[in-house]
């Protein structure tokens, strides 16, 4: 059974969304032009050709070259927009969004207007269409502690813009620990903290951002999978784990999307959600990573409520916005033609 109309007819809230992942050839092209900026390709056929990674660094390394058209508090503004309308189409009535302020301050580009066009963004989201936001600050983890802590402290002037602060870019080499003491200082200015652990990295970068980086969420993580214990203290803890389904096959992750473990850990208890990591990169937003998942486990319909709903149950919402969110999501799967249910 195939569970599409299910799917894009359920309220979802996305936990792991880099902004600047979005950016699809389309936009780079006007924004090169607008901007001046000289990209090394010639169509945007030929940008999605040069789409094919090995693993994580090889995306990093075009993902960040792609964000050097990103220049303008409009251009940031303008990004953030067609996501939006994104989760217009796909339904996404929630989203908690990484940004990684390093990318463009580190090329001149100052904080302010980064944040500035993303906010305003988000701002008109919430004022037109009631769409509930949260701007997560994230560090990239390649560069120093120093770098970061000046980060945070660039942050201040915005500190009712952002809901907490992230952890991103190359894995592997860069544990966690590294960012023990500016995750500190975030977690007493009231921040939430989350970070990206076991996708490339070792089951004990996923213990070390748990026990000395206070995280909230888990940003991947599924290579728990790799060590009992600690899988057994995530379904414990109901720590969740924003699980990217596209970008794990896309960064090879895993070879192939039927080997993906998102339903072992599922049926093992765990707090899994379904996200987009980079959409404009791995081949789709919220809805296609859902509706290929589904397809490639035999997924059954109590399989996509129960992610959505962890969807809302692992975001930054109030309490209450949360309950709302949930029977947003009942009323909606009772809405459903019988034969959109049907397993
Ligand atoms: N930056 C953008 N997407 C990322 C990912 N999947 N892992 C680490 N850093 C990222
Ligand atoms: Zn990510």
């Amino acid at each position: 059974m195939n569970h599409h109309n299910l799917i894009s007819r359920l309220p979802k809230a996305e936990l792991h969304l880099h902004i600047e992942g979005t950016l699809e050839p389309e936009l780079m092209f006007a924004l090169a032009r607008r901007n001046a900026v000289e990209l090394p390709f010639d169509s945007v056929e030929e940008v999605r050709a040069a789409y094919r990674f090995d693993n994580l660094q090889s995306f990093l390394d075009i993902y960040y070259q792609g964000a050097d058209v990103l220049i303008t508090e409009q251009d940031f503004y303008d990004l953030t927009w067609a996501y939006v309308m994104k989760c217009r189409e796909q339904n996404v009535i929630h989203a908690e969004i990484f940004f990684d302020p390093q990318t463009h301050t580190g090329r001149g580009v100052p904080f302010e207007t980064v944040i500035g066009g993303i906010h305003r963004a988000l701002d008109d989201a919430g004022r037109r269409f009631g769409m509930t936001t949260g701007l997560i600050l994230c560090f990239l983890r390649h560069l120093s502690e120093a770098e970061a802590f000046e980060t945070l402290e660039m942050a201040m002037p915005y500190r009712d813009r952002i809901v907490g602060v992230g952890l991103d870019s190359s894995e592997k080499g860069h544990p966690p620990a590294k960012f023990e003491r500016v995750f500190r200082r975030a977690l007493d200015l009231g921040l939430r903290t989350v970070a990206h652990a076991g996708e490339e990295g070792p089951p004990e970068y996923i213990r070390e951002a748990l026990d000395r980086l206070g995280v909230s969420r888990i940003d991947h993580g599924v290579r728990c999978e790799e060590d009992d214990e600690l899988v057994a203290r995530l379904a414990e803890e109901q720590m969740p784990l924003t699980v990217c389904p596209l970008s794990n096959v896309a960064l090879k992750v895993f070879d192939d999307l039927a080997d993906h473990n998102l339903k072992r850990l599922l049926d093992r208890g765990l707090r899994v959600t379904v996200n987009s990591d980079d959409p404009s990169y791995f081949g789709g937003y919220v809805n296609e990573n859902l509706a290929a998942v589904q397809a490639a486990l035999d997924l059954d319909r109590d399989d996509i409520v129960r992610l959505v709903k962890n969807g809302f149950k692992a975001s930054f919402l109030p309490r209450d916005k949360i309950e709302d969110c949930l029977d947003r999501v009942d009323r909606a799967v009772s809405g459903c033609e019988p034969s959109d249910l049907a397993d």
